[in-house]
């Protein structure tokens, strides 16, 4: 029987409202996440980009309610279709996991039992979630072993994890988060820890099941590159904030936040040498603990200015594209900073290819 409660036919699949996320620590407390706003429907692809530190992890746990409940604040909203479940206990999100929400981590060694065949960890999970008898069972995750793309897949169900490759443990965590159909798969880093050619192996995996299942993914990277090709909007978010958001396509034609140029130039070529980025992005990412008075990213920006170190930039937004910059890339008063720091000698750290011009030969 298909759903015709009022809320799942009008309201968006998930949408995440103010949500914040604090760690009580013995240093103080910690604002992993820092009022989150962002809408995904049904079957869309939603990036979420930044370095190390900025929030990732903690934003795609705090959605999916799986942080530990003490010493950790959170508030705002996460309404999936229609119900806010941001009050819900273990028990009340254990419904929500798997069958709605799945998630994928970054090293599917921590999601694995090395002790237990790979066989009945799949088989565990949908006997425990769908009800279903042994055989069913066994034969349902042969069938998902064979859609991940694992070459024959009974004798696979009999081995242990470590007796497959890396690649090979992350499309069996894959079958174990697709097995009770979920609606939206969180994939954290999904490919960080296996080699560049078996990443995009799994990377168009993830995207034939999307499509084959109408599944909606947020796609959790440090890497632009990754989620360039791959995703219908963007989230750049740096020290726990969304510091820019738009349609895949409207960033990259039209990108406002200096941070995320910057990460767009430290992706890595495939022409450079070994892969190494280009331009490693100067400085550190800021300090949580105690954030800056003013723009978080100005002590490493480019076109920084006074009123950068003193005032905090609001989110502002124009027809869907969101930013936090008081100086926009491509805006006059861009170009106009980055010649008062040329001239007045401020490290501008090494122009794009493209952009050699407006920084005066550099
Ligand atoms: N359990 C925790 N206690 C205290 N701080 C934490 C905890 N987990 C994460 N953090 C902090 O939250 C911030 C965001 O972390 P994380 O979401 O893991 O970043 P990312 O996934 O983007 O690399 C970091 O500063 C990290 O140190
Ligand atoms: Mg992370």
């Amino acid at each position: 029987m298909t759903d015709t409660s009022p809320h799942s036919q009008n309201s968006p699949l998930l949408e995440v409202r103010s949500l914040s996320t604090s760690f009580r620590t013995e240093r103080g407390v910690v604002r992993a996440v820092d009022d989150v706003s962002f809408v995904l429907e049904r079957g869309q692809t939603l990036g979420v980009v930044g370095e190390s530190g900025s929030g990732k992890t903690v934003l795609s746990r705090s959605v999916m309610g799986l942080l530990p409940n003490r010493n950790v604040i959170r508030e705002g909203h996460v309404i999936y279709e229609g119900t806010d479940v941001i009050g819900y206990n273990e028990k009340q999100m254990s419904h929500v996991w798997g069958a709605e929400m799945a998630m994928i981590f970054q090293d599917p060694m921590t999601s694995l039992n090395p002790v237990m065949k790979i066989g009945k960890q799949i088989t565990e999970s949908l006997r425990h979630h769908l009800g279903v008898d042994k055989e069913e069972a066994k034969a349902t995750a042969t069938a998902l072993l064979r859609q991940v793309g694992i070459p024959e897949p009974e004798r696979r169900l009999n081995e242990y994890p470590h007796q497959l490759s890396g690649g090979m443990r992350q499309r069996v965590t894959i079958a174990i988060a697709l097995a009770c159909g979920p609606k939206i798969l969180f994939a954290d880093e999904p490919t960080t820890a296996l080699d560049v050619t078996v990443q995009a192996q799994i990377l168009d995996l993830l995207d034939d099941l999307q499509r084959d299942r109408h599944m909606a993914m947020i796609l959790v990277s440090h890497d632009l590159g990754v989620v360039a090709s791959r995703t219908d909007e963007i989230m750049v978010m740096y020290g726990g904030k969304v510091v820019e958001k738009a349609s895949t396509t409207e960033l990259f034609r039209n990108m406002k936040m200096p941070y995320t140029e910057a990460l767009l130039r430290s992706i890595p070529r495939i022409e450079s040498p070994s892969h190494t980025r280009l331009e490693a992005i100067p400085g550190r990412p800021p300090n949580v603990l105690s954030p800056p008075k003013g723009c978080n990213f100005a002590p490493r920006c480019r076109y920084v200015q006074e009123k950068c170190l003193n005032e905090e930039p609001p989110l502002e937004s124009e027809n869907g594209h969101a930013w936090r910059c008081w100086y926009p890339v491509g805006s006059d008063a861009n170009r106009e900073a980055l010649e008062r720091n040329i001239a007045a000698g401020v490290p501008v750290g090494v122009p794009a290819p493209g952009a050699m011009s407006s920084a005066g030969g550099l």
